[in-house]
């Protein structure tokens, strides 16, 4: 099976490009499986109903969340009507929402899990823990994990830690796309950030100039999103569905 994971849609300009650009693309490339990060959708960062049905009406089938998912109030009963949001399962087990979702077909079934890391966040619960908790508690074919954390170190640890178990750690919240995407020895696809939908010109997605004068003079501005052209940036990975192996993890970027 083919599986897309697209990186964190930044605002009204990455929910709206990925609206035109995500149907397209799946169709090119075949997909069975969209997962979509979507904890920047809303506009002024966070996501809101409005956002998340905007990604699932572009085609995400599961959107993952991360250090930003509860910044708005709105969100909340939401998840309780779309199973299919997710938050960071290392958050406390009394937060809304739920941090997996299993995804069904006919065929085989996918365990998509999101979690957060520690280094350099927020505090929060043990990732490497909850995902062994996850793993052993739901029964799946393929299990799929959203590590949206900051430091690369961290992410390639729970990637390495994952090997063989998980069919694909992917990171996401940089917004940055590494080049170190690779086929782990017992066969999970890993790569340390996927990169971000949203204005190209920008600084993770927000105009530079607020970015700049906050650095410069410490003072707390508006964070604004970019104008311009966007991109849309994730991976996609091939997964054999029998053994949960991958088979091949390339980037996209268009
Ligand atoms: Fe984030």
């Amino acid at each position: 099976m083919k599986l897309l994971m697209i990186g964190d849609v930044v605002g009204q300009p990455g929910c709206d490009y990925l609206r035109s650009a995500l149907p397209a693309l799946k169709r090119e490339l075949e997909v069975d499986l969209t997962i979509v990060n979507g904890e920047n959708s809303a506009v002024g960062n966070g996501i809101l109903p409005k956002s998340a049905e905007c990604l699932f009406d572009s085609g995400a089938d599961v959107i993952t969340t991360g250090n930003h998912v509860f910044k708005r109030r709105e969100i909340f009963n939401y998840f309780e009507d779309r199973l299919a949001l997710i938050r960071p399962a290392n958050f406390s087990a009394e937060c809304p929402g739920t941090g997996f979702y299993l995804f069904e077909t006919v065929r085989y079934s996918v365990c998509v899990i999101n979690l957060l890391g520690q280094s350099f966040m927020e505090p929060v619960g043990c990732p490497f823990a909850a995902a062994d908790r996850i793993l052993s508690e739901v029964r799946a074919d393929i299990y799929i994990v959203d590590f949206h954390a900051e430091a690369t170190g961290e992410k390639g640890a729970l990637g390495w830690y994952l090997d063989g178990r998980g069919s694909a750690v992917f990171g996401t919240h940089t917004h940055v796309q590494t080049a170190d995407e690779r086929i782990l020895p017992n066969g999970t696809a890993f790569i340390s950030d996927i990169g971000m939908t949203g204005p190209r010109d920008s600084i993770l997605g927000v105009r530079p100039e607020c970015v700049i004068e906050r650095m410069r003079l410490h003072v707390p501005t508006r964070f604004e999103n970019a104008k311009g052209p966007c991109v849309l940036q994730g991976v996609l990975a091939e997964i054999d569905e029998t053994t949960g192996k991958a088979r091949n993890i390339e980037r996209i970027s268009r």
